[in-house]
């Protein structure tokens, strides 16, 4: 089959890094991919890195299942795909475990330092925004080791150290630069290249950014996950590492404390869900936007979808209101420790009633840019067990902050800028937030992430999520209902032009793979368009009984993994 990788079958016992060096001569030399699609049997990694897909295979080959799976994926992807993820950023984990036949939501997404308050983005009274998007203010607490572990612990059946063998012997011994990785280099050269750790890592001797094919190493952050051992929370959040990460916040003018970190928890959550069109369709409750994507589902179930063909003026016209009420109502999403969110009166036949009629086009308005970013990684894991686990991971922009913890080789997040920082003020995503989501001491950012498992006839039928702020949202919408409506393979799915409308700014984005007449009928339709080279990257893996078909998204590159 396309995109496999494979090897001798690995026995647990064997995972032994020796075992691991060997695996990384078969991951490296298949890249790169050919093609965005794969089918397979048994078990399948669909993931924005073919390396990381085939670290996820390899575990499963050797007897750990998808949570093991998912838990090697996102440390690699940490070093692959590190303008993306990392462990100084945070994500979710959607996990439907096949033996009880239960859904489990895992929220390891970052929080404010509990020094944090919307003050710290003023300078005489006005709000500087850049404070949010890159320096020490505009870092969050991360949960992506904590969240692993939680996972890990729960569901998994190997010791971290063998899950941390891919990512380790990546970092120390090298791994090539992607395409799409030296696309994330040279976007943010200017900022990075005045970081020590940057400089280092993705910079040759005569400061030339890295292209892509070179191969680049991470050894600090190898001898970091190295020294985690089988103890990452302790290690991390409350050992030796963590007064480094302090220290060195502190003296660039930073406010994460000891206990920040050692106060981090990752949080179980029940995952919401849909019926849509004779399925179930799950996905993470808030912080997460996954109720965004249910609203917007049901809204669309009431109405004739599925009547004009995929991708037709037709369907964007059903479409394109709808994703923007849903985006008008992500006003009241935000975390849930902090704030109310009225999620059962927003998913609610009433409401979604009302919210379907009152979807009007707007008009008027001027168009802004929305950020062309791609600081996020989704993958989805499929086991032989019938388990699913989709994860979406971000350190939010690209290389997050900017900013390294140099001595450790680890990139920090950018998360801050999630939040609300200042009524009236769009994020790096031109997203104008609601009060509800503003800086609170401790309380998590609302996030675009949103991953999503659907059911049949009470068994898993498909799994998806993307990356790429808000577009994660509308990607993921369109993905699903041209698998489940137009019946669309996933490479086909994934393929089709999009649209994105976040009801602010004014403005619908058209990718310019649709063509000219599509975007021409939209903008007869009264919307302001704007035509872009893409969207939001977005993977997917169907299941049925006997065959798993899974897809990458081009738009970001990345493999499928399975046997
Ligand atoms: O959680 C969020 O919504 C953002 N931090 C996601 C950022 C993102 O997807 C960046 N682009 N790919």
């Amino acid at each position: 089959m396309a995109n496999s990788c494979f090897s001798p079958h690995y026995n647990c016992a064997l995972l032994t890094s020796a075992a691991f060096s060997l695996l990384m001569i078969t991951l490296i030399s298949g890249w790169p991919t050919s093609s965005a699609g794969a089918e397979s049997h048994h078990e399948m990694v669909a993931a924005e890195s073919d390396v990381a897909a085939r670290a996820g295979l390899e575990v499963m080959k050797a007897g750990g299942n998808a949570v093991d799976a998912a838990v090697a994926t996102s440390l690699v992807l940490g070093v692959t795909n590190a303008g993306s993820c990392g462990i100084g950023g945070g994500g979710f984990m959607l996990i439907y475990w096949a033996k009880s036949h239960r859904f489990y939501g895992l929220d390891y997404r970052e929080r404010a330092p509990l020094a944090a308050t919307p003050a710290m983005y003023l300078r005489d009274g006005k709000p500087v925004e850049e404070l949010a998007r890159s320096g020490p203010l505009a870092v969050a607490v991360p949960g992506e080791l904590a969240g692993l572990e939680a996972a890990r612990r729960r569901f998994g059946t190997m010791s971290f150290s063998a899950l941390a063998a891919p990512a380790i012997e990546l970092a120390r011994n090298g791994f090539p630069i992607t395409p799409h990785m030296a696309e994330d280099i040279d976007l943010t050269a200017g900022k990075i290249s005045q970081d020590a750790g940057f400089r280092e890592l993705y910079f040759d001797d005569s400061g030339a950014p890295l292209k892509a094919g070179a191969i680049a190493h991470n050894r600090k952050l190898a001898a970091l996950i190295t020294d985690l051992d089988n103890n990452p929370v302790g290690q991390f959040y409350r050992g030796k590492i963590a007064h480094q990460l302090v220290d060195y916040m502190h003296r660039r003018g930073g406010v994460l404390t000891l206990d920040d970190l050692a106060e981090y928890r990752p949080v179980w959550r029940e995952p919401i869900s849909i019926g849509y069109r004779g399925y179930q369709v799950y996905t993470m409750p808030p912080p997460s936007s996954g109720g965004v994507v249910l609203e917007i589902l049901a809204m669309l179930a009431a109405g004739p979808i599925d009547r004009s063909p995929a991708g037709s003026p037709l369907y964007f016209a059903e479409l394109i209101p709808l994703m923007r009420q849903g985006f008008i109502d992500r006003a009241d999403y935000a975390d849930p420790a902090y704030v109310k969110v009225p999620l059962t009166r927003l998913l609610s036949a009433k409401h979604i009633a009302e919210a379907r009629a009152i979807a009007l086009h707007h008009t008027g308005g001027p168009g802004i840019t929305v950020a062309h970013d791609h600081g996020t990684s989704n993958f989805c894991v499929v086991d032989r067990e019938g388990n699913v686990v989709v994860v979406t991971t971000t350190i939010n922009t690209i290389f997050g902050a900017k900013m390294t913890i140099p001595e450790l080789g680890l990139i920090l997040n950018d998360e801050m800028d999630d939040f609300t920082v200042a009524p009236g003020v769009p994020n790096a995503f031109k997203l104008v937030q609601a009060a509800a989501n503003q800086v609170a001491p401790g309380k998590r950012p609302l996030s675009s992430m949103s991953p999503i498992i659907v059911m049949r006839n009470g068994r898993p039928v498909l799994a998806a999520g993307g990356s790429g702020g808000p577009t994660i949202i509308s990607g993921v919408v369109q993905v699903v209902l041209d698998e489940l409506d137009f019946h669309l393979d996933p490479q086909r799915a994934v393929a089709q032009g999009r649209v994105h409308d976040q009801a602010a700014p004014d403005l619908v984005l058209v990718e310019s793979n649709l063509p000219a007449e599509t975007s021409e009928a939209i903008s007869r339709m009264g919307y302001h368009v704007k035509r872009v080279p893409e969207l939001g990257a977005v993977n997917t893996i169907a299941i049925s009984p006997d065959q798993l078909q899974g897809a990458f998204d081009r738009r970001k590159g990345g493999g499928v993994a399975g046997d």
